[in-house]
């Protein structure tokens, strides 16, 4: 069977300027909230991406109207005549965020039956904090095999505490509240940027949340919903993947609508490294001048606003070829350095030590074959494949579908080489099957 790749070319520097999708983070939950209210909702810069492909195929087995313009980046929703609250296994296991659908469904029907979520092979990634969050609410569950079966007689408004800030545990908590009689607070809550993105669609529906510094979320349950219309956030995390392209790259790029509020430790980071980065007013727009001499820099992920985990892989590419040693600490996810043995096979020098990467900077990189385990892996391997001698070859490129729309197509129009093709890479799909089965 021939299947897609990517091909990538030793490109020059690019330069140009480039308009950023909508957040891929933001616009799958914000479907998803779109349970709580009846009647018809509209989203702009909606991307064309794999996900929200299959976030719509979830809303209409749900009974959703869903009409998706997909040239002008347009989705409306309408939730009238939205009947169930079953989700199939099938659809469950496309991607993670389909676990977003559980507090809505419980706020609208107070049950829900849901299959255990898929997506990206970056760790555990349980959802206890969600269960056990659910159940101090009022929430029964039963989990018979992949299958979770939740009910309520009557949603109870808590104070709620997260062991750790998870953006999808606050989300779904959130959700469930909005319409629940009472205060309900999350303490120690996510506030990445994608999340305000929510809130403030809530806000719109009519639902009453407080933020209280330095990160609770105070939510006073309303009688009910109204439909909205909302432009989701510009992705950041495209943003740095196009940043991270000039860098590479040794070019230069203007991102006249890229958020600089929502990356400043990463903006930081390039700028330690050597990198010019003048921001507009408001701090809307990035302009960006790469460094020939790139210096590598060190960093440790963290929940926002520490270094995002999702620029990770793309950041440690840069890494690769800087002068000098840099140590990355991943912290959020377990599993998230897969991409240091694909970019050792490009001639990467990287010491992994448990979930440090020690990094020591080489003069070149050469193209290989490699294989993306999860969506931000993929970046970090098409950045590589620019300054790698030759051609690389990625598979495993339904992780880069299901993130971003046409970045290939973006960075191709800026200068990059790079290349969808369709090929028999049978091989790789049986190497592919044993990394997988190795780390699950
Ligand atoms: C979201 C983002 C993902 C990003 C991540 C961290 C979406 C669709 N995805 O994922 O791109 O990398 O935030 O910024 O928005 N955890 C538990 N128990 C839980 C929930 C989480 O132990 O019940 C752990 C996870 O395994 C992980 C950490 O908490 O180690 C953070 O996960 P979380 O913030 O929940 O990530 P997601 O919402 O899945």
């Amino acid at each position: 069977m021939a299947d897609w790749y990517l091909q990538v070319n030793q490109t020059s520097p690019l330069q140009g300027e480039a308009l950023l999708g909508g957040a891929k983070n933001a616009v799958l939950v914000i479907m998803a909230s779109l349970l709580l209210t009846r009647g018809t909702s509209r989203l702009k810069r909606v991307p064309v991406s794999s996900d929200v492909l299959h976030m719509i195929t979830l809303l209409r087995s749900l009974g959703a109207h869903v009409s998706f313009d997909q040239k002008n980046h347009i989705l409306e929703v309408d939730t009238t005549f939205v009947d169930k609250w079953c989700v199939s296994r099938d659809i469950m296991q496309k991607m993670r965020a389909s676990i977003l659908v559980m507090g809505p469904l419980l706020a609208r029907f107070s049950k829900a039956d849901i299959a255990l979520p898929g997506g990206c092979v970056i760790g555990a990634r349980p959802i206890d904090y969600h269960l056990k969050n659910f159940q101090k609410m009022g929430v029964v569950i039963q989990q018979q095999g992949e299958y979770l079966r939740v009910h309520a007689n009557r949603l109870c408004a808590r104070d709620l505490v997260l062991d750790y800030p998870s953006v999808g545990a606050t989300e779904n908590l959130m959700m469930a509240a909005v319409c629940t009689s009472g205060t309900t607070t999350i303490i120690n809550a996510a506030l990445e940027p994608e999340l305000l993105d929510l809130i403030e669609v809530l806000q719109k529906m009519g639902a009453v949340i407080t933020i209280h510094a330095p990160a609770t979320i105070e939510i006073k349950g309303v009688a009910e919903l109204k439909p909205i219309e909302h432009e989701i956030v510009a992705d950041r995390l495209e943003a740095g993947v196009l940043l991270l392209t000039a860098a590479i790259t040794g070019g230069s790029i203007n991102l006249p609508d890229a958020r600089a509020d929502h990356l400043d430790v990463f903006l930081l980071k390039l700028q330690e490294m050597g990198h010019q980065i003048t921001v507009g007013s408001d701090k809307r727009g990035i302009r960006f001048t790469a460094t020939q001499t790139p210096q590598a820099v060190s960093f440790k992920t963290a929940p926002y606003p520490g270094f995002p985990t999702d620029l990770q892989a793309p950041m440690m590419a840069l890494q690769c070829v800087a002068q000098g040693t840099s140590c990355i600490e991943e912290t959020v996810f377990e599993n998230r350095l897969l991409h240091v043995r694909e970019l050792q096979k490009m001639g990467a020098q990287i010491d992994l030590k448990g979930n440090k990467a020690i990094i020591t900077g080489v003069e070149e990189l050469y193209g290989a074959h490699v294989i993306a385990t999860d969506i931000r892996a993929s970046c970090a391997l098409v950045l590589a494949g620019m300054v790698a001698k030759g051609s690389t070859v990625m598979t495993g490129i339904h992780h880069w579908l299901r993130g971003y729309e046409r970045l290939e197509q973006k960075l191709a129009t800026l200068g990059v080489e790079i290349m969808l093709r369709q090929g028999d890479w049978s091989h790789i799909r049986t190497y592919q099957k044993e990394i997988i089965s190795h780390i699950s």
